[in-house]
């Protein structure tokens, strides 16, 4: 039963009408979720039938957040079910995680899905699903760090911290923390190191150039302090690739060349999913949080383009030829601005934060909601991939593919509805 938007709507619109309010679904959050269930998407499998431990799953079930937000909201069990049934496709009965998960490769993407284990052990006291937390759990015990501390992203990018890696990895580990060992203060002093470092080497400042205040999307910064130390432990050097890393990191951070719009949307999400479960004796990670929230707030706000009121794929080139407005990351922004301000993380005095987030909301629905004829809707314009393979440069991200129905887009606008469903 897919609620469809009035198919007048674009016409009003291109008339300069405000039709929203009786051109609208009832919930986009809800079209959304149903959308992508009736596309069999987040269901712990690849198109081939393969099982696969995704993060984009994990996003879409997204334990504290998505399906199970709705399933809590409307107490449609369509939801839960679907959440179970994607991760029993990935779990097996005596807990092993399998599929394409591989312990040794120390990714942090698959944890993402760990959130969600959690969530269902606690719902149905099932112990296979503490099973499959457990062995997350024992990954980031093991994850390669650099000297100060960062988790590696993964193995193979040697000494990379990703501020993607912060929503994949430290949403699991405190929402793990939490459940299971919560008077753990080495784990609780770890979350809070694992944000600040992320936060402290890739932000950019009045010396960058065209600064925006944001966060650059990796750092390396610890190569230069590795190669100094004199107490590094052996696989530091072993292996180090100075011409692979040097391609894109800056001489003196270490950071990437560009502030890629997904990268700081994914922190973004990190720090008010963390700070809604951070419990009272956390340490400093509340105060940490909230810092890097208010730090980034007011600079996302401003970063968006006056016109149109959402961001440049390459934050850093804005209106240069080839950027174009990339919709994952605002859906991102979106969710984390508004819960933001909802939960009082970040004062909004003057009602401009909000104000930007309706604006660039109204600018997705327009031109990234598709109506299709079998009910579901579509959500446009999510950029493939962006990884550091290679150069990390404006021409890598501008010619990387832009997807249609693309999860890592549907899921975030399914959160941002939800924020924006509660205003
Ligand atoms: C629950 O959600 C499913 C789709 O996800 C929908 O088909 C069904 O009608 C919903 N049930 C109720 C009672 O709203
Ligand atoms: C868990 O179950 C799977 C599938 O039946 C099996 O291949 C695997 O060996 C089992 N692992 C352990 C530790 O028992
Ligand atoms: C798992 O990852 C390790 C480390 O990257 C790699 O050496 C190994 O080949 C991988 N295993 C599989 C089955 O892909
Ligand atoms: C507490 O957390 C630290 C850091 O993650 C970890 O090394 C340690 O094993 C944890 N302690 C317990 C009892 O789980
Ligand atoms: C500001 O950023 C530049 C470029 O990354 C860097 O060289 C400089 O050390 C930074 N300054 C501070 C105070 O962090
Ligand atoms: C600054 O932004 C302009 C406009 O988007 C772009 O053409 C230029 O390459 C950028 N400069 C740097 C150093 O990134």
């Amino acid at each position: 039963m897919f609620l469809r938007v009035a198919t007048v709507a674009p016409l009003l619109s291109l008339l300069g009408l405000v039709v929203f309010s009786e051109a609208r679904p009832q919930s986009y959050a809800v079209w959304a979720a149903d959308s992508g269930i009736a596309r069999g998407q987040g269901n712990g499998l690849l198109p081939s039938g393969l099982p696969t431990v995704s993060y984009e799953h994990g996003e879409f079930q997204a334990s504290f957040w998505g399906l199970r937000l709705l399933y809590e909201l409307t107490g449609n069990k369509t939801y839960f079910d679907y959440i179970q049934a994607g991760v029993d496709n990935i779990v097996f009965p005596n807990g092993t995680i399998h599929g394409d998960y591989n312990f040794t490769a120390f990714s942090q993407d698959p944890v993402r899905t760990g959130p969600t284990f959690i969530y269902l052990f606690q719902q149905t006291g099932e112990s296979k699903y503490k099973t499959a937390a457990d062995t997350f759990r024992s990954q980031l015990n093991g994850q390669p760090r650099t000297a100060q501390g960062q988790f590696w992203h993964k193995l193979m990018y040697f000494n990379q911290g990703w501020l993607d890696g912060i929503y994949m990895g430290e949403v699991f580990y405190t929402a793990y923390t939490n459940a299971f060992d919560a008077n753990n203060d080495t784990a609780w002093a770890d979350i809070t190191s694992q944000f600040k470092l992320m936060f402290d080497n890739t932000l950019q400042n009045a010396t960058a150039p065209n600064n925006t205040g944001l966060m650059y999307r990796l750092s390396l910064v610890s190569l230069f302090i590795d190669l100094c130390s004199s107490q590094l432990p052996a696989r530091y050097i072993d292996g180090y690739d100075f011409s692979h890393t040097a391609i894109w990191a800056s001489p003196d951070r270490g950071h990437s060349p560009e502030v890629w719009i997904r990268a700081q949307g994914w922190y973004l999400m990190a720090l008010v999913d963390v700070l809604e479960m951070a419990p009272a004796n956390s340490g400093a990670l509340k105060t940490t949080l909230l810092h890097n929230l208010n730090v980034l707030a007011p600079k996302i706000r401003d970063a968006a383009d006056p016109t149109s009121g959402v961001w440049w794929l390459v934050i850093t080139q804005a209106r240069r030829a080839l950027n174009y407005f990339e919709s994952s990351g605002a859906a991102m922004y979106i969710y984390a601005l508004l819960k933001a301000v909802r939960l009082g993380y970040v004062e909004d005095a003057d009602g401009s934060i909000v104000a930007a987030m309706k604006k660039a909301y109204n600018y997705a629905v327009e031109n990234w909601v598709v109506s299709n004829s079998d009910g579901t809707m579509s959500w446009k314009n999510t950029v493939h991939v962006g990884s550091l393979d290679t150069t990390g440069d404006f021409n890598y991200y501008v010619s990387q593919a832009v997807d249609l129905d693309d999860l890592k887009g549907l899921a975030a606008f399914l959160l941002a509805s939800l924020e924006f469903e509660k205003l």
